[in-house]
């Protein structure tokens, strides 16, 4: 069995990934992660040095090589569903839950964290809502083919457990 998180930065994808994968005795993988490791470069190295473009592509053909393993809990990067067929993938390949958050609860999240995520380090605080809010309006026409849509602000590790199993 493959489990995605997928939704926006700030979401908790890593954090709720680990819990879940714990709880299941999966194994986890954070995309970001295992691209970094792959390419021995930070995720801000890899867009500065290369570009949003390059990173897409790296981020398109690692998740081919992460679905390869079973019974694992994958953390996609927030923009993963929303590049060539990547959502497609996904749900050909497992179960997939959104952690839907609204955009000023993922300002208030991302305004402490902004500095290793290369699309918004510039931003100031201020200015996250209103670029969260655009942004979520084109990602979740992915992000909302889920299987599953879960509050990420009320996460129950039991529950989500319950709810793959099915
Ligand atoms: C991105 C989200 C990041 C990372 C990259 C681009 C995005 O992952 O993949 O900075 O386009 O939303 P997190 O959602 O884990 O922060």
């Amino acid at each position: 069995m493959k489990i995605f998180l997928i939704g926006f930065m700030g979401s908790g994808k890593s954090t709720i990934g680990k819990s879940l994968a714990k709880t299941l005795q999966f194994n986890f993988t954070d995309l970001d992660n295992y691209i970094e490791k792959r390419t021995s470069k930070s995720i801000k190295q890899i867009f500065t040095e290369k570009g949003e473009q390059y990173f897409r592509c790296l981020e398109k053909d690692f998740l081919q090589e992460v679905i390869l393993k079973e019974n694992i809990v994958i953390a996609t990067g927030g923009g993963t569903p929303c590049f060539y067929n990547n959502m497609k993938t996904i749900l050909d390949n497992g179960i997939s839950i959104y952690l839907r958050m609204q955009a000023k609860d993922l300002a208030e999240r991302l305004c402490k964290e902004k500095n290793k995520r290369p699309l918004i380090e510039k931003l100031s605080c201020n200015k996250l809502d209103e670029f969260i809010s655009s942004r979520l309006i084109e990602r979740e026409k992915f992000y909302l083919k889920a299987t599953h849509i879960i509050n990420a602000k009320k996460v129950n590790i039991d529950t989500l457990r319950n709810l793959v199993l099915g």
